[in-house]
């Protein structure tokens, strides 16, 4: 069957998981398909996708290797968080239009039971902040470092994907703590946005020759929080120069997502392991949900109130057409994404 360019009200475009990848996914591991609009039964209602949030923690789920969750079968549609709006409902707290945050996937229309679903003010200005800066991401930046990170003024931070909605929230907490915050991100214009526009003090760029160098240069009384959100190289870099009772809250380590082969070079664990011993180092990693869940409502509210009155800055890259979220996927793993990465899939009616 054809996959339209458009949503359309007579069937349900999906993208599903072709084949697991090996490495970088390519386009045939993806599948467009197309079936009939799901009818919601009693308790449940439709939901239309209208923007589709895409995060690295996905590649993880195209592969079978063991994880904290269970992997996508072959055949299953990709699954990714939502902005949708509803379009017939059986639940009595889900009205027609309302607009939700939901997790229905990479396709036009989803039937859900409510769980798990959030509601959103309809008179939201950018409904699509649900899924970054005011949604899993940026909830996810709050609490590890606060958390895990747990700030002290004065101390220094350092986070790399520093312009990607969970190192900007990150970066930008930790000004508001006082740290001396430096951030790591991929090009001079990322780093020029991430001082100029976010407010870090410093943001080194991970692809110059002598990243180390000046990174060392930026973290003068070393590192007090190492918030992990790549690992690979700037881990590296950062591991000498981390202060006694240093904490690292282990988020992710998107450099790896792809890899096939263990990283080449000197073994470090050994390295790591004397330094977690001689520096007495916290290395917490953490699955924002499954630990803080608990605490989505208060920071909500607190990050509304922030980025309401400007305090809190987001950027977003945002691609139209379903169709095209395989490659603003590969793109964003490849660090080509400035910002949180959303598709939009169709307009608010
Ligand atoms: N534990 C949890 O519950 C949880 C929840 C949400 C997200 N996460 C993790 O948080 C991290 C950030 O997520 P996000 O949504 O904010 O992603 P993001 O910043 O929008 O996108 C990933 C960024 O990683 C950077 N990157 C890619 N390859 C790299 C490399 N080899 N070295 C250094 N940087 C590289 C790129 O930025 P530059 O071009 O700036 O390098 C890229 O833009 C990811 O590891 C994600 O898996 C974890």
């Amino acid at each position: 069957m054809s996959f339209d360019k458009q949503q359309n009200q007579q069937t349900n475009r999906q993208i599903k998981l072709a084949s697991r990848p090996n490495g970088v996914p390519t386009a045939d591991n993806f599948d467009m398909a197309t079936s009939d609009i799901p009818t919601p039964k009693d308790n449940e209602m439709l939901l239309r996708t209208v923007y589709l949030s895409l995060d690295p923690y996905m590649r993880g789920r195209m592969s079978d290797a063991k994880s904290y969750a269970d992997p996508l079968e072959v055949g299953d549609v990709i699954m990714g968080g939502t902005v949708a709006q509803v379009v017939e409902s059986n639940i009595d707290n889900f009205a027609v239009g309302d607009l939700v945050v939901s997790n229905s996937g990479w396709q036009d229309y989803s039937v859900s039971d409510g769980e798990g679903v959030l509601k959103l003010d309809k008179n939201m200005s950018n409904p699509s902040y649900g899924l970054g800066v005011l949604g899993m991401p940026g909830f996810t930046g709050y609490m590890g470092l606060t958390d895990i990170g747990k700030p002290q003024k004065g101390e220094t931070l350092v986070v790399a994907a520093a312009t990607g909605p969970v190192g900007a929230t990150v970066g930008q907490v930790g000004n508001q703590h006082g740290l001396h915050t430096v951030g790591v991100a991929g090009g001079k214009e990322k780093c020029d946005f991430a001082v100029n526009e976010l407010g870090f003090d410093i943001c080194i760029d991970h692809k110059a020759d002598d990243f180390a160098e000046q990174l060392k240069a930026a973290c003068p009384d070393g590192i007090d929080i190492y918030y992990e959100n790549v690992g690979g190289k700037v881990f590296d870099a950062v591991m000498p120069l981390l202060n006694d009772h240093a904490r690292i809250p282990v988020c992710g380590l998107v450099s790896q997502y792809n890899a096939t082969d263990l990283p080449h070079g000197k073994d470090r664990l050994g390295m790591l392991m004397g330094l977690i011993l001689s520096q007495r180092l916290t290395v917490r990693g953490f699955i924002i949900f499954e630990e803080y869940g608990d605490h989505f409502p208060e920071f909500l509210e607190t990050m509304s109130k922030w980025v309401e009155s400007g305090e809190v800055k987001t950027k977003e890259h945002i691609t139209d057409g379903l169709d095209n979220a395989p490659d603003a996927f590969v793109s964003m793993l490849n660090g080509d994404n400035f910002g949180k990465t959303v598709i939009k899939v169709s307009d608010v009616k």
